[in-house]
């Protein structure tokens, strides 16, 4: 049942090129339109949202964090993230132009559920993205686009946020387009950069060896530090996050620029530091801002683990150990560069002894407020 894999979570880990690719099927026309499902909103209802928010909890949040770097950049409408536990408790402005996204992989967390009746209560339309049919949170929204991860037994998630990202990237595409912020060609272009990500990501994960020997060096760490920028900011936090639910281990991710206000005082010698590099095409001012903020740390004794694009050679010098990710575009990197961190947090998990699959204290749905 776990196809020759050690844990379910290897086999939903090797299992995300054809995840996503699952997700992306058919969702392109003939016109070059997406195509999304039970999208029970008009495009005039479409046209008419003003503003976004971006509601879910744990891995999901993450991916509606790198939502809002996506849909702000392709539909030019603010677009905020919040955790869905903290949502309606600070009484949002939410009105029938307000849309209101939830994501959540079950479809049954109650703090996400609670965050959408809310929503509902104060006319906002929601749209949902939910891997799992005909659960509460879809039944429950105006709209639902189903990511086709399949069913997720690892109560670690994985092959859900990257499907995840896929459905978020859809809907800000679909958005863009239909309010014509973008042409139909513009699209076909992203969708198209989106399609190939299924065979970089298998060319990355037949290149896991690596981070599988640096795991076991990293077992006895006592605390392990993430670091991004931009879209590689919710990177870092997911990262910090497997390791945390799955090793049982001290972890934290944090905005790279931030580190100088105050989390760099941490860096003691040896603290491993996973940094996440944005491409150096296109935003390459961003990408050197990461890499002095890796001289910064490592100057410090920190132990840097490297994750950047292959062929972006400079980094090396500054890299204790690289992990080269194929070339995609920045606001798809997500799709590369968490995969060897969920790889290093199994792994970690492993080495110490622990079920991968069913961590202590947690649960798969959490359905209690
Ligand atoms: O089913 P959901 O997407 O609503 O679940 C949200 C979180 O409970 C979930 O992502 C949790 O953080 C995972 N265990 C992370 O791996």
């Amino acid at each position: 049942e776990k196809g020759g894999h050690d844990y379910f979570m290897l086999k939903e880990i090797a299992e995300q090129p054809q995840a996503i690719a699952d997700t992306l099927l058919g969702r392109l026309s003939e016109r070059g339109e997406i195509v999304l499902d039970e999208v029970r909103l008009t495009d005039q209802d479409l046209r008419d949202v003003d503003k976004i928010f971006i509601v879910a909890c744990g891995t999901s949040y993450h991916a509606g964090m790198v939502a809002k770097y996506a849909i702000e950049h392709w539909v030019r409408i603010p677009c905020e993230v919040e955790l869905a536990s903290e949502f309606r408790y600070r009484d949002p402005i939410l009105d029938r132009s307000t849309l209101v996204v939830a994501i959540s992989q079950s479809g049954e967390s109650m703090d996400t559920l609670m965050a959408l009746r809310h929503a509902k209560e104060q006319k906002a339309r929601v749209l949902a993205i939910c891997n799992t049919n005909g659960s509460t949170i879809p039944r429950e929204s105006d709209a639902v686009l189903y990511t086709h991860g399949g069913p997720e037994i690892a109560v670690a998630s994985t092959k859900a946020f990257l499907t995840q990202l896929v459905a978020c990237y859809l809907i800000g595409l679909h958005l863009a387009q239909i309010r014509g912020v973008m042409y139909a060609d513009e699209v076909s272009a992203v969708v198209e950069k989106l399609q190939q990500t299924p065979d970089s990501l298998r060319t990355l994960l037949g290149r896991m060896e690596e981070v599988r020997e640096l795991a076991r060096d990293l077992k006895t760490a006592s605390t392990v530090l993430f670091i991004g920028r931009h879209v590689g900011y919710p990177v870092a936090l997911e990262g910090a996050l497997k390791l945390k639910e799955l090793a049982y281990m001290h972890a934290e991710g944090f905005a790279a620029g931030e580190l100088k206000h105050g989390p760099i005082a941490l860096i003691d010698e040896g603290t491993p530091v996973v940094c996440v590099v944005p491409s150096p095409a296109g935003r390459g001012v961003m990408r050197d801002k990461v890499v002095s903020n890796i001289q910064e740390v490592r100057a410090r004794g920190a132990r840097t683990i490297v994750i950047a694009e292959e062929g972006d050679e400079d980094v090396r010098a500054f890299a204790d150990h690289l992990i080269p990710v194929p070339a995609t575009p920045t606001l798809l990197a997500p799709l590369m560069t968490t995969v060897p961190l969920q790889v290093l947090a199994c792994e970690i998990a492993a080495a110490r002894g622990h079920d991968v699959d069913q961590p202590r204290n947690l649960a798969k749905s959490v359905t209690v407020e």
